[in-house]
């Protein structure tokens, strides 16, 4: 397999740019350590687009995406362009457009809580003795956000809304085959997510997710209804290894998950399209939090996040995973160290607070040796 890549880099706007030059810092590291080369194509998108030609999805910068290996993605948005139309809005316009296009049906959400974080997270230390570490798989495209009919009518006097919640099972089996896959790569436990004491669409998920489990032995595999699964997230948060649920419930759940992780600046995700023949997947890469308008420009995001999300993009794109397990390493060294950008410095003893710069320069050296 050709260790030859390229990935198109969309900044976007808010601290992205700034988390972003850290990754690519990070990017560079790993490709004269583990011996592979990434041409790297850098695009407009969001806000930044708007300003500059007028659209928040340029087709140049589709076209660039098309030709890449995967997307690495900032953040998009901010106050400057909140008045525009919803479709024109650089989340709205970009974001949603390019899920689209590139058919990325899986969203891949880690909510991680580092064992020297843990005082971050909200809920009881002792039930996170080790940290927390959770994989959520939603699937992106389909169900109640998409299903037809959709939209409001009259009707006797009344006002009446719907949505529809509609499954297909080639959809529901694309999604579980990259939940198990997931599972292999981890510690081999998957909870299913749904509602099947009550929806259609949850007894078809449950019966499918079963029947993908058959190429998966190893996997142990446990179901959950979603109502019970977000008490389990707070009572039992160490239980769980990987999530697989549909739009709606991964949704609120990935929120959850991100809450009980302690700090949005840490947290990547990964949304994927089809698999390849080589086992990896066109993917578009991007930190779980927005473009923090409110510390843009200051010099002091977190960039572990998007840092994390360029891990990713080796691991399920580029079949690097070599470097992707030193990057989490090297991330999991410079906070070992005590180095705490603003949003997790506390204060306490053996910690020192750095800037954005810093905490991408302790993660390239550690990443170095
Ligand atoms: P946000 O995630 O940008 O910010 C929420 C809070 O988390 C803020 O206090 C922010 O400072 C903090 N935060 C987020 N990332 C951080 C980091 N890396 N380091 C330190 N602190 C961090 O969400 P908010 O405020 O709701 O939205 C701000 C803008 O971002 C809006 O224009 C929104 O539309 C856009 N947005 C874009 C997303 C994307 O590009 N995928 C996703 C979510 C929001
Ligand atoms: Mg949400």
């Amino acid at each position: 397999m050709s260790r030859n890549h390229s990935i198109a880099i969309l900044a976007g706007d808010g601290i992205g740019p700034e988390v972003m030059k850290q990754a690519v810092k990070v990017l560079d590291v790993a490709c004269a350590r583990f011996g592979f080369t990434v041409e790297r194509e850098h695009c407009l998108v969001g806000g930044a687009a708007i300003d500059a030609v007028g659209c928040p999805l340029p087709q140049d910068t589709v076209q660039v995406c098309e030709k890449a290996d995967a997307i690495l993605f900032g953040s998009v948005g901010g106050p400057k362009w909140e008045n525009l139309p919803p479709d024109e809005q650089p989340e709205r316009g970009a974001l949603l457009p390019i899920r689209k296009h590139f058919g990325l049906f899986a969203n891949l959400r880690p909510g991680v809580c580092l064992p020297a974080l843990k005082h971050a997270s909200p809920v009881k230390n002792e039930l996170i003795p080790n940290g927390f570490d959770v994989l959520c798989v939603r699937e992106l495209t389909g169900g109640i956000y998409f299903g037809q009919p959709k939209g409001r009518h009259e009707e006797n006097g009344d006002i009446v809304a719907i949505d529809t919640m509609v499954y297909k099972k080639s959809e529901i089996e694309r999604i579980c085959r990259i939940a198990f896959t997931a599972a292999m790569a981890r510690d081999k436990r998957l909870v299913s997510v749904d509602k099947a004491n009550v929806l259609q669409n949850s007894i078809l998920w449950r019966e499918t997710c079963i029947e993908v489990s058959k190429d998966f032995p190893e996997v142990e595999l446990s179901h959950l209804y979603v109502d019970n699964a977000a008490m389990q997230l707070i009572k039992q948060p160490a239980s769980f290894d990987v999530l697989v649920t549909g739009n709606l419930f991964g949704d609120i759940l990935s929120d959850e998950m991100a809450m009980i992780s302690g700090s949005l600046g840490m947290l990547p995700s990964a949304s994927l399209g089809e698999q390849n023949d080589n086992g990896l997947y066109f993917g578009m890469y991007e930190p779980s939090g927005g473009s923090a308008p409110d510390i843009a420009g200051q010099g002091i995001a977190n960039p572990i996040a998007q840092i994390l999300s360029l891990s990713m993009l080796l691991r399920y794109s580029l079949g690097e995973n070599e470097a992707a397990d030193a990057i989490e390493a090297a991330v999991n060294a410079a906070i070992d160290s005590g180095l705490r950008t603003g949003d997790l410095y506390t204060g306490a003893d053996g910690e020192t607070k750095v800037s954005t710069d810093e905490m991408g320069d302790a993660i390239v050296t550690a990443l170095q040796v």
